[in-house]
């Protein structure tokens, strides 16, 4: 079954308008675009400067968090039909960040997912272990609670529209990148998961990414494993140098 490859930058705080712009413009003309394989999570603020560009070269834009909410008195809070109406085509939910400092539990996740389906934007859904969990053996508990409880509810063809983004907290951001080894099983099991809930036909069509310290030397091993089916990238992603490397050895790899 072959899954459509899928690379994500996520810019996480960073870039003003005037900067994401001037990114948007080196960007488009460094890759051929097109593939509709390519896509970008910029601050809320710099959505609707980005898309028109974004649009022009297939170029995917997505916002790095919605409230669970649907509307209503929630102060600083932006919902999924905001960002939809700026022209974002889908979010993350539940990245390990959001967790961490803003106390997201798997429940907020799976209404966050309700709230990106209810409003046509693809979620892609962040799992992963901590250090701790993995050196005492959770890792596999671990990531089937937090699947399990995110798609809980939803029907065979809501699940089969999301993504997943395998991305063990230890590795984020920290220059250690899970060998090709340790991600391939993660993203079977999460695979093997969705199977035994739903069934085979959904799990061999959700793109489950790698993410988490992702660079231009790891990339390549990492793209070859059989479930890997792109990368959610975060530091890589803000020069346009290493983010169009690491497309450009993504898709010679799954190509
Ligand atoms: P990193 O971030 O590539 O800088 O490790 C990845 C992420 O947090 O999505």
């Amino acid at each position: 079954m072959s899954r459509p490859l899928m690379i994500v930058g996520n810019w996480k705080m960073h870039k003003t308008i005037e900067e994401a712009m001037d990114f948007m413009k080196n960007f488009s003309k460094a890759i051929p675009f097109g593939k509709g394989d390519v896509y970008l999570a910029p601050p809320f603020t710099a959505i609707s400067s980005v898309v028109e560009k974004a649009k022009e070269h297939g170029i995917h834009i997505g916002a790095q968090s919605v409230s669970n909410h649907v509307e209503g008195p929630y102060t600083g809070e932006i919902s999924a039909r905001m960002v939809q109406e700026l022209g974002a085509t889908f979010s993350l939910v539940g990245h390990s960040e959001r967790r961490s400092h803003h106390f997201e539990t798997n429940e907020i996740v799976s209404e966050k997912i309700k709230r990106c389906l209810d409003h046509g934007l693809k979620p892609i859904l962040c799992i992963g272990e901590t250090g701790i969990e993995r050196s005492t053996n959770k890792t596999h508990h671990v990531l089937e609670k937090q699947v399990g409880e995110a798609v809980h509810g939803l029907r065979d063809e809501q699940v089969a529209s999301i993504a997943i983004a395998y991305e063990p907290v230890w590795a984020i951001g920290t220059g250690h990148t899970a060998t090709a080894e340790m991600a391939q099983q993660a993203h079977k099991l999460c695979r093997d998961f969705i199977k035994k809930i739903y069934n085979g036909a959904i799990a061999d069509r959700i793109p489950i990414l790698y993410g988490g310290s992702v660079n231009v030397k790891t990339i390549e091993e990492l793209i070859k494993q059989p479930d890997i089916d792109g990368a959610l990238v975060g530091g890589a992603s803000l020069e346009v140098d290493s983010f169009v490397k690491i497309i450009t050895i993504s898709r010679e790899c799954k190509s």
